[in-house]
């Protein structure tokens, strides 16, 4: 990115034990939050999302699929959730020009999930058990609006009159149509996935991409072809993992210390959980969408983190895309860094009514590639590459409890 952007990191040094923990994505299943509680299902993202990873949406068809013109043009992200009676997914479109004008459905913007209850994930067809692909357009308001397909197979009886939805077209503040969210709860027992934690699924969404009257674009989380309304084997996999999302957001405790080498090793995988950047805030301090004109592209910046802690110390991961990494500011915040922000009794001093730091107050700060940048003192930490193909970079560190 040709601007210089931080990565604010604020945690409060409360450590939470859970229970059973795990990363996000382990050898191509994308391992899912359990929800603390239920989010409300308005459309707004609050701030138990904030504990669940944000995939990417940008997967086109092999098939000479026409990508989107710019990120304004297409680009998604879902995160997910889910406790005993729900899958709770959060989608989040950026799209300049929001149209449902097509008599086809599939070709006016919106979102279509794909299910396959038992993960059988049947050779070229649907199994007529628990595969199906819905749908929900963008001026959808209720589930009966909703389409059920099940490719050239046959319905289930699934009915999807108990999912609740919300769409918050929150960028038409910042412009007309830029975007939409929308947050959904699928009952997990009507679409035959058991409540239970290491249960897997199949999973995919598609996003329509509605500009001129017909279907200009489209992208998938997994699969690379347009067959998935027909093929459930080219479903992706998802598994109800133990983690828990909650806000506080629960940091977990771990039984074997990482190395220090910006390389996500199996410490990290085996007791920890990737989540996502919450918010974006921009470089005039501003959140999306009124300084939404900042973000160049969605390559600009995505961050993942990792949390854990043990007797010794607390540790961080951080994985960043970002296009273009910088560290040649003389301002040291203006580069391209981490920053970690720590109360370490959470007493949150009001600064609006003038109460400063007290003693256990921190905002320490990483700068991308700088070695002996001043810390915590103590720490160590190391800077590596990203092992997915995007630009950027990975970030770790050790910080020494006795540093707090
Ligand atoms: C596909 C269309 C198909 C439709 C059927 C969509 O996801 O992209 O090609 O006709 O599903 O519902």
């Amino acid at each position: 990115m040709s601007r210089v952007l931080l990565v604010v990191v604020c945690l409060s040094v409360m450590f939470f034990l859970a229970s059973t923990t795990s990363a996000y994505m382990i050898d191509d299943v994308l391992l899912v939050p359990k929800a603390a509680y239920s989010p409300e299902i308005d459309g707004v993202m609050e701030s138990i999302w904030y504990s669940a990873s944000s995939e990417i949406v940008v997967v086109l068809d092999a098939g000479g699929e026409v990508p989107p013109e710019d990120y304004l043009d297409l680009f998604g992200t879902i995160r997910l959730m889910w406790d005993d009676d729900n899958l709770y997914v959060f989608f989040h479109a950026v799209d300049e020009e929001l149209r449902t004008d097509s008599a086809n459905t599939y070709e006016n913007d919106g979102w279509e999930i794909y299910f396959d209850g038992n993960n059988s994930k049947t050779d070229q067809n649907y199994d007529g058990e628990d595969d199906v692909q819905l749908r929900i357009e963008y001026d959808d308001v209720a589930a009966a609006d909703m389409d059920a397909g099940y490719g050239s197979s046959v319905s289930w009886n699934y009915s999807t009159a108990g999912i609740v939805f919300a769409i918050e077209d929150w960028f038409a503040e910042a412009g007309d149509g830029m975007g939409w969210d929308l947050e959904v709860a699928f009952p997990l027992e009507d679409l035959k996935i058991p409540a239970e934690v290491g249960t897997w699924f199949g999973f995919d969404v598609q996003m329509n991409d509605n500009d001129t009257g017909g279907r200009n674009n489209m992208y998938r989380w997994w699969g690379s072809d347009n067959i998935a309304w027909v093929y459930a084997n080219l479903f992706g996999t998802v598994e109800l993992s133990g983690y828990v999302a909650d806000d506080p957001m629960q940091i977990p405790q771990t039984t074997e210390a990482p190395v220090i080498d910006a390389v996500l090793d199996n410490a990290w995988l085996t007791n920890s959980f990737g989540i996502a950047q919450g918010k974006y805030v921009v470089r005039n301090g501003t959140t999306v969408p009124d300084g939404f004109a900042e973000i160049l592209d969605w390559w600009d910046l995505q961050v993942e983190l990792y949390t854990m802690w043990d007797a010794d110390a607390f540790y961080f991961f951080g994985q960043v895309i970002d296009d273009e990494i910088s560290n040649t500011s003389g301002n040291a915040w203006e580069n391209d860094s981490f920053e970690l922000y720590f109360d370490g009794d959470n007493s949150k001093n009001d600064f609006t009514a003038g109460v400063p730091y007290d003693a256990n107050d921190k905002q320490w700060r990483w700068v991308w590639d700088v070695t002996g940048t001043p810390g915590s003192g103590t720490d160590e930490y190391a800077w590596g590459s990203l092992d997915i193909d995007y630009d950027g970079y990975a970030f770790e560190l050790k910080i020494p409890a006795a540093d707090f």
